[in-house]
Order: C-alpha cells, then structure tokens, then sequence
C-alpha cells in the first residue's frame, strides 16, 4: 500500500504520574523527548472513575511546550470544550459512544483553533468512525476499557485498525491502553502512528530510553499488517 506516512508520536499518559509531583511528571516526558503529553479526563458517569479537571491542562500548560492531548471520557463532552481551549489544550479527543452531537461537537472544537479527534470503544465497529473521516485530524483507538490504568492491551482491536489506516492512510491514528514495547510494535503493523502509554512509561527507570524503543519498534513495524 502507498502511503505519505504520518509522523510516529510518543506520548506519556498524565494519569500514571504520582499526583504529587505533576509538575516533575510533566517536565520529565518533555525532557525525555516525548512528542506531547496525554490527559486523561474523567466524569465518573461515561467511565466509573473520576481523574482531572482543566486545571491540571493549565498546570501542564505553564510547565512544558509539550502539545497537550486531551482525552475527554465525559458523557457531554461539548460542555468541556472551552475549558479545555482556555487550559491551554491542542487536541480534543472526544468518544463516538458519548451523548453529544458528535459532527457538531467536532466542528465547534475545530473553529475554537484546536486539533479534533475522535475516540471508540474497543467494542465499537470502525463504521462507527466513516462518517467523521473528513472532519477529524486524529482517531484514538482504546484497547482498553476506558477508567483505569495498568490494563492489559485487547488485541482484538487490531484488525478495526488496519481497516480504518486503509481507508485513512495519511490521518492521524492513535492507540490508548497496555502500550509498552511489544503492544505498539503490533499496533504499528496495523497503522497505528501515535502511541499513548502510562504505566510504561512513567513506570520505567529509562524513560527517554524507553521512547525512544517504542518509536524504533514502531518505525520498523510500520503498516506490515496493512494491505
Ligand atoms: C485509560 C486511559 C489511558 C491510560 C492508559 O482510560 O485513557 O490513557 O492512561 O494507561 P496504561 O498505559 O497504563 O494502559
Ligand atoms: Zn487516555
């Protein structure tokens, strides 16, 4: 398959930092060569745990030049987009499954000057995502169950994967839940070229050795499952 390949992106997850010390946690993916930075957002209804708010974006905002992703697991994520823009945000990844209007909610976050994304459910079929193809610059894939870190990588997502990096072969494709250096090799054969990790990364002794593994892994793995 031809393709213009997108840029390989590493980004550490906030959520597995020690809340104490978000600050360090921030500058320590910034000067280990992360490629911006993942936060997690949680409602405690559309996922059953609650995490942070748009002040820690602000916090993240002041600290680092990182590009800062945000990954809203909120059942209305359409209230949460100026707070959001005004912490300090780049990316609003938002979930197909939520109860807002998921073409609206991706216009008014792209006129806010903001990348727009799109997130599914590892459950969630890729025809859930054909409809929204032009208006985003990223889909997240989950293969995990959104709310909690330290879970293990569901390798049934893979093949949705390929089917949307056929379709999409220069768009954004991001993958969240159980990445650590064999996980995103696979992921990278299916087309996946943003790589979110928590517990690996923040859990390593090495951490810019361990970006830079996964973004070697990912590079030589790169779209082989994908034809
Ligand atoms: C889970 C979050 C993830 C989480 C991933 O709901 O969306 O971003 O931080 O954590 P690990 O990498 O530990 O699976
Ligand atoms: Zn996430």
């Amino acid at each position: 398959m031809q393709t213009v390949k997108p840029e390989i992106q590493i980004l550490p997850s906030l959520l597995a930092a020690d809340i104490g010390r978000l600050e360090e946690a921030c500058l320590r993916a910034e000067n280990s060569g992360a490629d911006g930075l993942h936060l997690d957002i949680m409602d405690g209804h559309f996922v059953p745990n609650l995490s942070m708010g748009p002040e820690v974006s602000r916090m993240a905002r002041r600290v680092v030049k990182l590009p800062l992703s945000t990954h809203l697991m909120v059942t209305r994520p359409d209230l949460f987009i100026v707070p959001f823009v005004e912490a300090g945000t780049n990316t609003l990844l938002i979930h197909v499954e939520a109860e807002s209007d998921v073409l609206r909610t991706l216009r008014t976050i792209r006129e806010k000057g903001v990348r727009a994304g799109i997130t599914l459910n590892p459950e969630t079929p890729a025809e859930a995502a054909f409809p929204f193809l032009e208006a985003v610059d990223e889909i997240l894939f989950m293969t995990v169950h959104p709310g909690f870190g330290g879970q293990k990588f569901i390798p049934g997502v893979l093949p949705k994967i390929a089917e949307i990096r056929r379709r999409a072969p220069t768009l954004d494709l991001s993958i969240d839940g159980g990445i650590n250096r064999d996980t995103a090799g696979q992921a990278a054969a299916h087309g996946i070229n943003i790589f979110i990790a928590g517990t690996f990364l923040y859990g390593a002794e090495d951490m810019a050795g361990e970006i830079e593994n996964l973004r070697r892994r990912a590079t030589e793995a790169w779209c082989s499952k994908v034809s």
